[in-house]
């Protein structure tokens, strides 16, 4: 019997990389998800790259009723990696309540019905928005938290506090929060990738709808920033990378590994790149110009930031091993496939 690993979000970009990689991991994948910023299609080219269909379920996670009935029916299930949440920043500061109401009763449902049917472990996908603006770097994971920037990053720092408290009072229950820098790339087959809703607010994806002609010219924001070249610094990360960084810390839950009820792990490669570099590259692994203006700086931006991932490898045996080149490569590649192949999503 293969185990079986319940995966919310898991039509989204880092979910569906993450159940490829379980599933190569030979775990059983169960996939919910709403499909509000994703496609059922991503089942299918799961498929197509694993030779395996996870099952999937498409459930709204507010709903309690319909969360505790899909957990008792995979009350067999060793573990919960949770992706499911609203991401886009901007959208975040417009609409707050939507974001803390979705977020948040995802996290609870998903908690309260998971650990009613004994479903003890769970990993969730936190952001290093958590840290606000460092004053070390690089930045490591017994930093303080401050209050992030945006309502969205709010739910990644509050979620955290709600796993402190939640793991202190049951000690069945165990939890690993993951710290994600700035995820970008593809799966090397192009079958998935990142695909946002409307106009990008990430660098990545704006730079890759840039070249194929979506958009019509990058706006860099800021280069009075005190770092190398003045633009900002972040610590990219390739999904792929990312994605097996789940595996390692659900098996470490499963295999009672952790050595606190809640551990938190920093998921970046510890090089910091600038904008101006990331563009550097683009150019140089697709051989075009980049239509791009330096522009004013965008609100809520820190300076750098980039990881400390020391004790994500001496905890959990992970380190990133694909670099800037290969993450851009492989956005570059599935931009261009998803293009030719697809008028929709
Ligand atoms: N940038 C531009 N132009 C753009 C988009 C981004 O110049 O059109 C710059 C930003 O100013 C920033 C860098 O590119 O300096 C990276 O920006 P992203 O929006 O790609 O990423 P952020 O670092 O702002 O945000 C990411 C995640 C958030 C997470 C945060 C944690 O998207 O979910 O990291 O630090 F909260």
């Amino acid at each position: 019997m293969k185990t079986k690993i319940i995966v919310t979000g898991g039509c989204g970009y880092i979910g569906s990389h993450t159940a490829i990689e379980l599933i190569k991991n030979d775990f059983d994948v169960i996939i919910l998800d709403d499909l509000s910023n994703s496609t059922e299609k991503t089942i299918s080219r799961i498929h197509k790259i694993t030779g395996v269909t996870p099952t999937f379920v498409k459930i709204d996670l507010k709903d309690p009723l319909a969360t505790s009935t899909v957990f008792k029916m995979h009350n067999d299930a060793a573990g919960v990696i949770h992706f499911a949440a609203h991401k886009a920043v901007g959208e975040s500061v417009q609409k707050p309540l939507m974001y803390y109401k979705n977020n948040f009763y995802s996290l609870l449902n998903t908690l309260e019905s998971q650990s009613e049917h004994g479903i003890n472990n769970f990993i969730f996908s936190s952001s290093a928005t958590v840290y606000g603006t460092p004053n070390t770097l690089p930045i490591t994971e017994d930093n303080e938290t401050q209050r992030p920037f945006s309502p969205y990053g709010n739910t990644k720092k509050i979620a955290e506090e709600i796993l402190t408290d939640f793991t202190k009072s049951n000690d069945a229950f165990s939890a690993i929060s993951l710290r994600y820098f700035n995820p970008i790339g593809a799966h090397p087959s192009g079958e998935i990738g990142e695909l946002p809703n409307g106009i990008p607010n990430n660098l990545m994806p704006y730079i890759t709808q840039t070249a194929v002609g979506l958009r019509d010219k990058l706006m860099v924001y800021g280069n009075d920033y005190l770092t190398k070249d003045g633009t900002p610094i972040r610590d990219y990360i390739h999904v792929v990378d990312l994605a097996k960084a789940h595996v390692k810390a659900i098996n470490r839950l499963i295999d009672h590994k952790q050595q606190q009820p809640l551990e938190t792990y920093n998921l970046g490669t510890g090089n910091g790149f600038s904008v101006m570099e990331v563009i550097e590259s683009f150019e140089r692994v697709s051989g075009l110009k980049l239509n791009y203006e330096i522009v004013g700086r965008r609100e809520g931006d820190v300076p750098q930031l980039f990881a400390a991932t020391d004790l994500a490898y001496q905890k959990m045996g992970w380190k990133a091993e694909l670099g800037l080149d290969e993450m851009i490569d492989s956005a570059w590649c599935w931009e261009q496939k998803h293009r030719k192949h697809n008028t929709s999503k």
